[in-house]
């Protein structure tokens, strides 16, 4: 059984996945509307794997005979200046994940429950992941600066990132 204040926390953080997911389809959105489709294409993907997130909580809440509480999703921006503005936004949100990630490891030690931190794990080095993925992309795009060419060929190698599904939902099945 999880404790109350366990519980509360990871039903905070299914409501941050979802807006992280929300965050990213209108990402996705925008980039598609400047014709950018392989970023689009990224976002989209970004999109699917926060919904693996969301999903990871829940079922564990699910499993330690907790109570599920759904909030309502906060809006979403819509608006960005130009590709390197999107995943410096990215970069930032990641990083404000990864204290709320840490934060529910700490609580989680503070609890003694056990069972929560060895679920963290996998969150928090999926964030390692997070943030060095919108890195990269961030320094190519320094690099590039307004070169025409450049963009367009950043843009083809985003088309190619694949959805695949986080590992503790593949366990699951
Ligand atoms: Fe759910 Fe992008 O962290």
């Amino acid at each position: 059984m999880l404790n109350k204040k366990v519980q509360d926390a990871i039903n905070a953080q299914i409501n941050a996945e979802f807006w992280s997911a929300y965050l990213y389809l209108s990402m996705s959105a925008y980039a598609n509307a400047q014709g950018y489709k392989g970023m689009a294409n990224w976002f989209e993907v970004q999109y699917q794997e926060e919904l693996d997130h969301v999903k990871i909580f829940f079922d564990y809440i699910l499993q330690r005979n907790g109570k599920v509480e759904l909030q309502p999703i906060k809006k979403v921006p819509t608006e960005w200046t130009s590709p390197l503005n999107l995943f410096e936004e990215t970069l930032k949100h990641e990083q404000v994940v990864t204290g709320l990630i840490n934060n529910l490891y700490s609580l989680s030690l503070a609890e003694n429950d056990f069972a929560t931190q060895s679920m963290l794990k996998w969150f928090i080095d999926e964030q390692v992941e997070e943030e060095e993925n919108a890195q990269d992309i961030i320094d190519k795009l320094k690099i590039i600066g307004d070169n025409g060419y450049g963009i367009y060929t950043l843009d083809k190698d985003l088309s190619t990132r694949v959805y695949t599904q986080a590992a503790p939902l593949t366990a699951n099945n």
